[in-house]
């Protein structure tokens, strides 16, 4: 069996969840707001020790202004309601992608946050906040080849382990599974690097409906599959 470190997962479908019951939309990111804290119980009772969820992309600053303001009013009202519970519960939080264009308060209830639960180590949740893959690996390039200019680095030393270490994944494993929700097939911008060798599992229920059954047929779903990571499975290899 595949023993699992990392589970990253891409919510989506909470307008549609919304459209469906006449709803306005921020009342799906409402409900996805419950589902998120259903999934990271659900992850802690299955011993997953990271979980990264996809909360705002950088593409994401494109919705109406008006719908980008709820979605960081709800970001706050999670950590503040959750920091309690996160604490008593040994989940340490943290946030990865630009804060440049955060308010002062949004940065202020993220720091707080993770420096509440820095030392906890039950779960390691990670919430992607104005992230984009392509920013991190271009942002990672310039960062080595400034390294290279000032003769810190020569480029013959840059590898994939020097590389990693410039992303802010640096100190988690990469994501064993990447799920996404509402019957999306496609990685959008989402941990283009890290993923690499993950197993997609494309779930068909829209994020506000993500319960416990669907991470666990997600994990079913990983636990059947052979990693081979470009080797042959274990039983096929015949000694040289
Ligand atoms: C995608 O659904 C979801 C988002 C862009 C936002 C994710 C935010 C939450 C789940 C709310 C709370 C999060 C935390 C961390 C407390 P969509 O709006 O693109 O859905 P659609 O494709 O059906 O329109």
């Amino acid at each position: 069996m595949n023993s699992i470190q990392h589970v990253a997962i891409i919510m989506d479908g909470n307008g549609r969840w919304a459209e469906q019951r006449g709803m306005p939309r921020w009342k799906g990111h409402e409900a996805g707001a419950r589902a998120v804290r259903r999934t990271v119980e659900a992850a802690c009772r299955r011993d997953i020790p990271v979980l990264t969820l996809f909360a705002f992309s950088s593409e994401n600053w494109k919705r109406p202004e008006h719908e980008v303001r709820i979605l960081f009013r709800l970001f706050q009202k999670y950590l503040a309601e959750e920091l309690d519970e996160l604490q008593e519960n040994g989940i340490r939080l943290s946030a990865f992608g630009r804060r440049d264009r955060f308010s002062t308060e949004v940065v202020g209830a993220l720091e707080r946050a993770e420096t509440a639960t820095r030392h906890c180590t039950r779960l390691h949740l990670r919430l992607g906040l104005d992230y984009g893959a392509r920013y991190e690996i271009v942002e990672a390039a310039r960062t080595l080849a400034l390294q290279a200019v000032r003769g810190k680095t020569s480029p013959a030393e840059i590898d994939e382990a020097l590389f990693s270490g410039m992303l802010s994944s640096r100190d988690v494993p990469d994501p064993d599974l990447v799920i996404r929700t509402a019957g999306e097939q496609r990685l959008s911008n989402f941990l283009l690097w890290q993923a690499a060798y993950a197993e997609l599992h494309f779930s068909p229920t829209l994020w506000p409906d993500f319960g416990e059954s669907d991470l666990q047929n997600a994990l079913d779903d990983y636990h059947a599959r052979t990693r081979k990571f470009g080797a042959l499975p274990c039983a096929a290899r015949v000694p040289a």
